[in-house]
């Protein structure tokens, strides 16, 4: 077993690490407090092909592995998971699905602008009525002629207010359960496509996040991925990977979480001394450092599976399960150990708390990805 990346993979690393450090992190404590969304760092993350990451040089990407991905993904989100979520959903619920499932003339269409970070991508499956419980979806898009019509709403998405294309996943025939379920590329501006109010959230408050509503929506019949019933099952596989982008993003925060804890017991002085040689600080160290490893030799471990092309939904499932709780630990306990001081604003961690929370909740929560993994074991409900 080789733990070593290669040089390429270091390479991506670093520049990540360089941009995210020089570029994200003069404003991040703004943004977050603003709500605002990052417009000019999302175009120069498109620019550095950070937003197309495993799109094939052929369709405007960088042809990168996921583990490359996952370890960009690790440094965005260290200095800003709201960074992370947007480059995330680009890459891994957007790009991924188009270039697995979409016609060729989607990908020239759609995806090389995507790929390129000329456009944002954004992915809609949930709704107020289907959020774990997925095969229940009440947007309907009906055929007529050369277009299918929507009417619906959409929940909870990324993306939802600044992408230019959205995924959309709708019920084409109700008689078939999850077998009538289609998906389609919905362009943003397209008449009887709206957005609800952007969500006002707890964390990565600067990516955006809200609803959108379809009213006699008509979509090109061109536009649907894949084939008519097959909308479920593109949702479901391209979930897999966006549950290691995911993953990779809770990473970013229990390293940024930890980084902050050692430094702050290194300056803190109480009883007399710095409060990193306190054994009740140590073990809070000790505790966070083997939970980020375990967490990231998982990914790392779903994200080789996912390269070497074999089957790693189970693995994804685990990795974003234990990543994401890893997160939330490891900023509690950057809390506790920072006192007072960790409860307000002044320091990082507070955030980091509210960013790590949704790692638990979104792209399937922690529940569901417990049901993924029993069931790839059981192979029964
Ligand atoms: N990978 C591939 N296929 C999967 C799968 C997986 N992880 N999980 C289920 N499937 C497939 C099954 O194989 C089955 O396919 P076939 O019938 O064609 O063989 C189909 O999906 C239905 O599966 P089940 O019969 O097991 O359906 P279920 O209703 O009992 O359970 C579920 C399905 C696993 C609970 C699913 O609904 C699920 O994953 N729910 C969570 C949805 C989710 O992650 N939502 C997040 C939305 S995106 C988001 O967060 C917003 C954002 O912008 C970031």
């Amino acid at each position: 077993m080789n733990f070593d990346f290669t040089e390429e993979q270091l390479m991506i690393q670093e520049s990540a690490r360089d941009f995210a450090q020089n570029e994200i992190a003069p404003t991040s404590v703004e943004r977050d407090i603003k709500a605002e969304f990052p417009t000019d760092i999302v175009k120069k993350i498109g620019e550095l092909g950070f937003l197309g990451m495993m799109v094939s040089p052929d369709y405007g990407g960088a042809g990168m592995d996921t583990i490359s991905y996952a370890l960009a993904m690790i440094e965005i989100s260290k200095v800003d998971a709201s960074v992370g979520v947007i480059m995330s959903v680009n890459n891994s619920l957007v790009c991924w699905g188009l270039e697995e499932y979409g016609s060729e003339q989607i990908k020239q269409k759609y995806l090389v602008p995507l790929a390129k970070g000329e456009k944002l991508g954004a992915f809609a499956l949930s709704e107020p009525e289907a959020g774990s419980d997925a095969t229940k979806q009440h947007t309907i898009a009906d055929k007529d002629g050369e277009f299918y019509v929507l009417n619906g709403i959409k929940n909870w998405t990324t993306n939802g207010f600044s992408a230019d294309y959205h995924l959309v996943v709708a019920t084409t025939d109700k008689s078939k359960g999850h077998h009538g379920i289609s998906a389609f590329v919905v362009e943003k501006g397209t008449p009887g496509f709206g957005h609800g109010k952007k969500e006002d959230k707890m964390g990565i408050r600067s990516s955006d996040t809200c609803s959108l509503t379809f009213e006699n929506c008509r979509v090109p019949k061109e536009n649907m991925i894949w084939d008519e019933g097959k909308g479920f099952n593109f949702a479901m596989n391209t979930l897999n990977g966006g549950r290691i982008g995911i993953a990779a993003q809770a990473l970013g925060i229990a390293e940024a979480s930890l980084e902050a804890a050692i430094k702050y017991s290194k300056e803190r002085k109480a009883f007399g001394k710095e409060i990193a040689s306190l054994q009740a600080i140590q073990f809070k160290i000790a505790d966070m450092a083997m939970k980020l490893d375990a967490a990231k030799l998982l990914t790392f471990k779903a994200a080789a599976m996912k390269d070497a092309g074999k089957k790693y939904y189970a693995e994804a499932a685990m990795a974003k399960l234990y990543a994401s709780k890893a997160a939330v630990e490891c900023a509690l306990e950057a809390i506790q150990i920072h006192g007072g001081y960790g409860y307000v604003r002044e320091y990082l961690v507070e955030r980091y708390l509210r960013d790590a929370k949704i790692t638990e909740i979104y792209e399937g929560t922690s529940e569901i990805q417990k049901i993924v993994i029993a069931r790839s074991l059981l192979d029964a409900k």
